[in-house]
């Protein structure tokens, strides 16, 4: 085949059966249920059992994956000590980028990667990444770090260990609910990276390195960040008419609108466009959300002909500022939910493993004579 495809655009490069996502008419499934119903009903715990599975656990099947990720929650001594010695200038997307990569230092076997040790790696990384986030912010601010509460569920135990104090429970269920909706999404550019590294047969973490080096990036999970910034810049509502149009004169981008994917409203912007509207009226937020929902109608009314409408990364601004996340976590909240995704397709990758390896398209010259040094 010799098709060349910039940005791999159309291309099928792997098969899965985790998530499954209509772009035309704005549907994401994991392993078939709708993700509506995820947010709904479902836990974090529950729906990484479920894409790893690829079927809803029982209770004990549950109780059983839920007890081993809380035995994960304590983050490695060694981690701990690194996490003093970084400066706290550094951005927490390549703290934790890093960190993910230096957790191979204190497993005995880091390269195994027969599924079953895939699967223990996994729970392993993503059991400790909330604590490397959390005790990171808490350095950085010259806080003591708080050891994890393994009576906890995954996103309370975040949070207790980022603020101390127990969240309350719509917190944390709003929380729960964004790590639901971030899980897992077909083969986005960071699950490619995932893949494209484990398909060599090197390691989990290295996968998963490369995964959230990816996922920083703007144009992917970056996104959310942006969006904040593009909120604060705008000073009110009564501004947001100007601002929108003057960037879409300017052929500027709007963070958090348009995908690869979706020609219609993400499912998962609705999901957290409802949340989003609920914190912002419970902690006084709500000319963030005003400011929110104006932009969506005039990027509606402007260019929603083209096909661009919220993603995921939109409402989820609005909604970790609510949950009172500081703007550069909001990235690695993302990181720390795809980490059940991304795992669960480097899972895949191992069971039907064959080495990613495309042509490029060579568009140089041939036959060019070396000259030397002197004579160039
Ligand atoms: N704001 C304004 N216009 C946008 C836009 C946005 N966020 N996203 C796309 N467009 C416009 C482009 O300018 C282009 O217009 P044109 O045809 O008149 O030149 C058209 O829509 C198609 O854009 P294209 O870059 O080909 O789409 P893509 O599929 O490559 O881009 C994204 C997908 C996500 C990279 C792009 O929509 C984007 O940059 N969004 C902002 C960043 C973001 O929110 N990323 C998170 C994704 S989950």
């Amino acid at each position: 085949m010799t098709t060349f495809a910039k940005g791999l655009e159309g291309i099928i490069a792997a098969e899965t059966n985790m998530s499954w996502i209509d772009g035309t008419n704005g549907v994401l499934e994991y392993v078939g249920i709708n993700i509506d119903e995820l947010a709904r009903n479902s836990t974090f715990e529950e729906t990484v059992y479920l894409l790893w599975n690829k079927k809803l656990p029982t209770r004990a099947q549950l109780e059983e994956f839920t007890k081993e990720l809380r035995e994960h929650y304590k983050v490695a001594d060694g981690i701990k000590d690194r996490i003093k010695s970084i400066p706290s200038t550094a951005e927490p997307m390549h703290v934790l980028r890093s960190l993910i990569s230096e957790l191979a230092f204190y497993d005995d076997n880091p390269n195994a990667n027969d599924v079953e040790s895939a699967r223990h790696k996994a729970i392993n990384i993503l059991g400790q990444a909330p604590g490397i986030v959390a005790m990171y912010d808490r350095a950085r601010r010259g806080l003591d770090p708080i050891e994890p509460d393994t009576s906890l569920t995954f996103s309370e135990n975040f949070l207790y260990m980022l603020n101390g104090e127990k969240p309350t429970e719509t917190m944390a269920r709003a929380f729960d609910i964004c790590m639901i909706t971030h899980a897992d999404h077909g083969l986005n550019n960071s699950t490619f990276a995932a893949r494209v590294v484990i398909s060599t047969l090197s390691d989990v973490y290295s996968a998963l390195t490369a995964a959230v080096g990816s996922l920083r990036g703007p144009l992917h999970g970056g996104a959310n960040e942006g969006v904040m910034k593009m909120l604060n810049e705008i000073p009110s509502v009564d501004d947001v008419e100007d601002y929108v149009m003057n960037k879409l004169k300017n052929k500027d981008r709007i963070m958090g609108f348009g995908h690869r994917v979706y020609k219609a409203k993400d499912p998962r912007a609705k999901d957290l466009q409802k949340l989003a509207k609920q914190l912002a009226t419970d902690t006084g937020n709500e000319a963030l959300y005003e400011k929110s929902s104006k932009i969506e109608e005039i990027m509606e009314r402007e260019v929603g002909s083209k096909g661009i409408y919220p993603n995921v990364d939109f409402y989820s601004a609005t909604t970790y500022h609510c949950i009172g996340l500081k703007l550069d976590l909001f990235t690695p909240m993302f990181a720390m939910s795809r980490l059940g995704g991304w795992s669960g397709h480097v899972i895949e990758q191992l069971g039907d493993n064959r080495l990613f390896r495309p042509k490029a398209q060579f568009i140089g010259e041939h036959g060019v004579p070396y000259v030397a040094i002197d004579d160039r």
